[in-house]
This record gives C-alpha cells, sequence and structure tokens, in this order.
C-alpha cells in the first residue's frame, strides 16, 4: 500500500467563514506531504467548499447520499448530483446513520453500488458497538456488514474505500489499540479476498478517535492504510498532524 487516505468527516460542523479558513491552512500544510487528504462535509457546503478546494490537492466528499437514482425522496441528494460537483467520495453508513437513520446493512449496501455506478467512491463504514465488543461478537458484526456490501457490489468490491470504525471509539476519546485495530483490519482484508483479486489494493480506513497523538501509531500498522477522522479534523493543526504521520509512514 503506497499513499495513505487521510478523510476528515466534518459531520454536521461549520459554516462558510470557518469552512475557508480551515481549508485554506489544510492545503497550505498539505504541500509536500506525502498522503492524500479529503474532507467529507455537509451537503449544503459542498459547492463551496469544492470551489475552495478546486487548486488544491485536496479531495471533497459527502457524508451520505441517496441509493435511489431521482424522484420523490423529499431531502434526499443523489449521487449524480454529487457527481455534478465532482464529488470524489461519499461516506456510507456511518454509525449515526445506522444508528439515528436505521440505516440496514442493505441500504447501506444499495447506496455504495450507486455511488460506484456514479464515478463516486463510497468509504464503506462498519464498526461495532461497546455491547458487541464486549459479548465477543466484534468480527462477527463486521462480517455481516461487509458481506452484505460485497453480495451486493460482487467483483466492484475492490473499487470501495471501506472504514472500520468501532462504535465506541467514535467521539468518546476512546480508541482501538493499534492491536485491535489490525486484528479487525486483517480480517477484512482476509475476506475481502475472496470476492476481489487485489484486495491488498482496498484501502481500508480506521476511525474511532484519531487524533494527532495516536495517528502514527495506529497507521504504522500492516492493514491500517489511513483514518476516517472527526473531531480532530475540525483543527487544521490536528488534522495537518495526521497527514504528516500519514505522511512518514508512505511507501
Ligand atoms: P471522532 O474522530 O470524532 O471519534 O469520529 C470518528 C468518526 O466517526 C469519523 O467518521
Amino acid at each position: 500500500m503506497s499513499k495513505k487516505l487521510i478523510a476528515g468527516n466534518w459531520k454536521m460542523n461549520g459554516d462558510l467563514a470557518s469552512n475557508q479558513a480551515l481549508l485554506e491552512q489544510i492545503a497550505k500544510g498539505l504541500v509536500g506531504l506525502n498522503a492524500h487528504a479529503a474532507v467529507c462535509v455537509p451537503a449544503i457546503y459542498l459547492a463551496q467548499v469544492q470551489a475552495l478546494c478546486a487548486n488544491t490537492e485536496i479531495a471533497v466528499g459527502a457524508q451520505d447520499m441517496s441509493q435511489h437514482n431521482s424522484g420523490a425522496y423529499t431531502g434526499e441528494i443523489s449521487a449524480n448530483m454529487l457527481k455534478e460537483l465532482n464529488v470524489r467520495y461519499a461516506i456510507v453508513g456511518h454509525s449515526e446513520r445506522r444508528q439515528y437513520h436505521f440505516e440496514s446493512d442493505q441500504t447501506v449496501a444499495a447506496k455504495a453500488k450507486q455511488a460506484l455506478a456514479n464515478g463516486i467512491t463510497p468509504i464503506v463504514c462498519v464498526g461495532e458497538t461497546l455491547a458487541e465488543r464486549q459479548a465477543g461478537q466484534t468480527q462477527e458484526v463486521v462480517k455481516r456488514q461487509l458481506s452484505v456490501v460485497i453480495h451486493e457490489l460482487a467483483h466492484c468490491a475492490g473499487e470501495i474505500v471501506l472504514a472500520y470504525e468501532p462504535v465506541w471509539a467514535i467521539g468518546t476519546g476512546l480508541t482501538a489499540t493499534p492491536e485491535q485495530a489490525q486484528e479487525v483490519h486483517a480480517s477484512l482484508r482476509a475476506q475481502l479476498a475472496l470476492a476481489v483479486k487485489h484486495p491488498e489494493r482496498v484501502k481500508i480506513l480506521y476511525g474511532g478517535s484519531m487524533n494527532a497523538s495516536n495517528a502514527a501509531q495506529l497507521l504504522a500498522q500492516t492493514d491500517i492504510d489511513g483514518g476516517l477522522i472527526g473531531g480532530a479534523s475540525l483543527k487544521a493543526p490536528d488534522f495537518l498532524a495526521i497527514l504528516g504521520a500519514a505522511s512518514a509512514l508512505a511507501k
């Protein structure tokens, strides 16, 4: 795996002025770093952020998208609309959407398929809750979540970005240890190997309280190809520190 991918998930944060200031600082700090950077921003800011990132190395992503092409789906945004704005990535199946919007594994898989059909790379999130980890069900849960996506995408499964985000580590300050994360990443990679020829080409990101101080250790793991960063992506120095750690590890 060559360059790592560090994607910020801004969640429901930002405003026109702070978005601009943040992106200007990231773009400046990114020069000379050997890592891919992306920001997944609230849909209403996609046009603004796309314009600000046009002449930078920062790729733009959405945080969700519809599984449908068009039609009577009030409040939804289609992959085609994202494509028109040159959006490169769309997060699908984030645990906050699974939890608060009741998205099923099937819905998540349908969204991933719809993204790929429109030339957008889905960042597919999987991860177990604390109760599931404590019950020893981590492998079983993430395997089920990924298997529905693999089934839906068939040989195209190799074109996704996968993100392992243990739900108990999101926004809590608790991080999976590098060993815990690596163990899950390795099993996800093994599962992908059953569906695609080059599983090593699928980037598997870790997400869940990754920050400037723990990024290097996590990113050094064999099967951790990058990070999906929430809170720390909202502060340029923190996000750039993670990008710096990724750059130092690039092969
Ligand atoms: P935090 O980095 O704030 O824990 O969020 C992780 C996440 O959910 C990224 O998608």
